[in-house]
């Protein structure tokens, strides 16, 4: 019986570890209970038993999605469409639309409605090779409809193979009083979170359309008193010098970050924050203005890529891409790529177990169908999965013809 859950993948292309540790194959991996046992070249002693031959493809980590916005209800195809007419994603904000518009959609939504979807999303983002993702509220702007949303994240995350994190997401102000929305939700949503154990982190959206720092110091110092991991979506459209004051009581991620300044990233770097880069953004906005990972590195601030996958202002569930187009537009590397969307993320998520393939962790990882690692990023926008793993179970093949969630 332990024999069966022992098992060796060899002749593997090219084996990326974690940051630093990328080996040239033919190598092997062992797994053993679902864990990584031991890698190496194919030359080094390996363990005995089971083989599985990989033909001289490559063996990655399973990604890690650390921001996303997956369910909601509805759909925003209209405003892509306005927007390329100089209609701004602000313009319309303003006009009642964004955002909003996704809220009245899922405060309509069947909680069973946002749980089909969320499968179908969920099955696209392991499709290119997530095996851990975010999933964040913030649709409902009151209690009921966050609450459900987050009761949505958690039947998710019971029902699909992935692992789903969840977020509770302080949005944007609603009501006459944005005053009594804030203090209901330190008061009242966070705790209630903490107690049903809905969410693991919490985050606000800091801008001139959603909360101002002074709100979010608030949010995030009343989520951090519960317990809750900080995360902020900060300096988007406007800056607001939120990402350093959240820096500084802890914060493990600053997210989208394009108007942050020196001293923002000062602090980052001083309390270890990691940022979160959304470029996805750029091609829904219709703006390619991506930041540049030197400002970033220069502080020695730590980069994660994300989707920041939502119905408005960034609608792909292609992590690999978002990869292609730091290296193609944001002054990254292949490693500065790939360290983005595997280990990284798991810290922003304050996951140890995952994000690389070290000894004892989670066997979660990716067969592509080349040797080389770096075609999930230089052939962009490409299918390049063969079988994903999830503590050492298939979870996902590729099958010629059809794709399909399986076993
Ligand atoms: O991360 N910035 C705020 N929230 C999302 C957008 C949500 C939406 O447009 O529906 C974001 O970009
Ligand atoms: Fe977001």
């Amino acid at each position: 019986m332990q024999q069966e859950n022992e098992i060796t993948f060899v002749n593997i292309g090219n084996l990326w570890i974690k940051r630093g540790l990328n080996i040239v194959g033919p190598a092997f991996l062992s797994i053993k209970n679902g864990k990584i046992r031991s890698f190496g070249c194919m030359d080094e002693p390996r363990p005995r038993g089971r083989t599985v031959d990989l033909e001289g493809r490559a063996v990655i980590p399973g990604l890690v999605e650390c921001h996303t916005h997956l369910v909601f209800g509805g759909n925003r195809a209209d405003e892509f469409g306005q927007r390329a007419g100089g209609v701004t994603y602000e313009d319309i904000a303003r006009q009642g639309g964004g955002i909003m518009a996704t809220v009245a959609a899922t405060r309509g939504a069947a909680e069973e409605d946002l749980f089909e979807s969320g499968m179908q999303r969920l099955d696209r983002f392991m499709s290119v090779g997530v095996t851990t993702i975010e999933v964040k509220s913030g649709y409902g702007l009151d209690f009921e409809t966050e609450m459900k949303m987050l009761r949505v994240i958690r039947q998710l995350n019971d029902a699909h193979p992935l692992d789903v994190r969840a977020t509770l997401l302080a949005h944007i102000p609603d009501g006459p009083e944005r005053g009594v929305m804030v203090n209901e939700i330190a008061r009242k949503w966070i705790p209630e979170v903490v107690k049903q154990g809905l969410a693991t982190q919490f985050d606000v959206f800091c801008d001139d359309i959603a909360f101002d720092a002074r709100e979010s110091m608030l949010l995030l110092r009343a989520a951090k008193d519960a317990g809750l991991g900080l995360r902020v979506h900060a300096e988007q459209l406007s800056h607001t010098g939120i990402s350093g004051q959240a820096a500084r009581i802890g914060a493990l991620s600053a997210d989208h970050l394009d108007h942050a300044e020196e001293d923002d990233l000062t602090a980052m770097a001083d309390f270890g924050t990691i940022a979160v880069l959304l470029p996805g953004c750029g091609i829904s906005m219709g703006i390619l203005d991506l930041p540049r990972i030197e400002q970033f590195r220069e502080k020695g601030i730590l980069v994660a890529l994300s989707t920041d996958y939502n119905p408005g202002s960034s609608v792909t569930t292609n992590l690999p891409l978002m990869g292609s187009l730091a290296v193609a537009y944001m002054g990254f590397s292949y490693e500065d790529a790939m360290a983005g969307v595997t280990e990284y993320p798991a810290d922003a998520l304050g996951l140890d177990d995952a994000g690389t393939l070290e000894t004892g962790k989670k066997a979660d990882f990716v067969v592509q169908d080349t040797a080389d690692w770096r075609d999930i990023f230089y052939e962009y926008a490409t299918p390049h999965v063969r079988r994903v793993y999830k503590s050492g179970e298939v979870i996902y093949e590729a099958c010629g013809s059809g794709h399909g969630r399986s076993g």
